[in-house]
């Protein structure tokens, strides 16, 4: 198994980037079957959704249209439950199909911040799209309506997500050993 050293813990190979496009080729033809013609807004959460959303983005066939917000609620491995708007909307979204791209939905406590910001905005429609999600911590709080893959709940790096800054860089998703 391949493994990886991030900081002072150690990884190992989870999800390849291989099943990684293969999933993101599916999510990018389902969503332009939904919205070709309709010139939806992907609004990408940074910083962790920056690699998500330049893979999604080029496996959609429509028209579209990305902004991104940075939102803050980590440090280390642990959630601080305080999300933070480091970066806010730049754009005009009222009347708009707004499409929500996370790397990650753990507690759903960064999505539902940000909900409710959006919605007094007025967009038209809100989807959410994640690659991960931790179904045991997240429960029912958040319907996210495209999953890339539910994964239990331990912490992950790579393929944007990150530990303390690092490995956001690596092509593959991996977990923490151990716990
Ligand atoms: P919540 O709990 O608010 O968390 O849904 C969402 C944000 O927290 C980060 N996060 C992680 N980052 N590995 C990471 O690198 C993880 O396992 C993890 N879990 C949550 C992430 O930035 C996400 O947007
Ligand atoms: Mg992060």
């Amino acid at each position: 198994m391949k493994e990886v050293k991030v900081h002072d813990k150690v990884f190992e190979l989870y999800i390849s980037a291989e099943k990684i496009q293969v999933r993101i080729d599916e999510i990018g033809k389902a969503l332009s079957e939904e919205f070709r013609g309709r010139n939806p807004l992907f609004v990408s959460i940074l910083n962790g959704s920056f690699v998500f959303t330049a893979d999604i983005m080029r496996a959609c066939d429509m028209d579209c249209e990305v902004s991104f917000v940075k939102l803050s609620s980590y440090q280390g491995t642990q959630t601080t439950g305080k999300i933070k708007t480091l970066i806010g909307l730049d754009m005009n979204i009222a009347g708009r199909e707004v499409i929500i791209l996370e790397d990650i939905v753990d507690t759903g406590n960064t999505l539902t911040h940000f909900l409710e910001i959006l919605d007094t905005y007025d967009p038209k429609s809100v989807t959410l799209v994640s690659l991960l999600t931790k179904p045991e911590v997240l429960k029912d709080k958040v319907k996210v309506d495209q999953i890339g893959f539910e994964i239990p709940n331990k912490f992950v790096v790579g393929y944007g997500l990150d530990y303390d800054g690092l490995a956001r860089n690596l092509k593959d998703i991996y977990q923490l050993k151990g716990g």
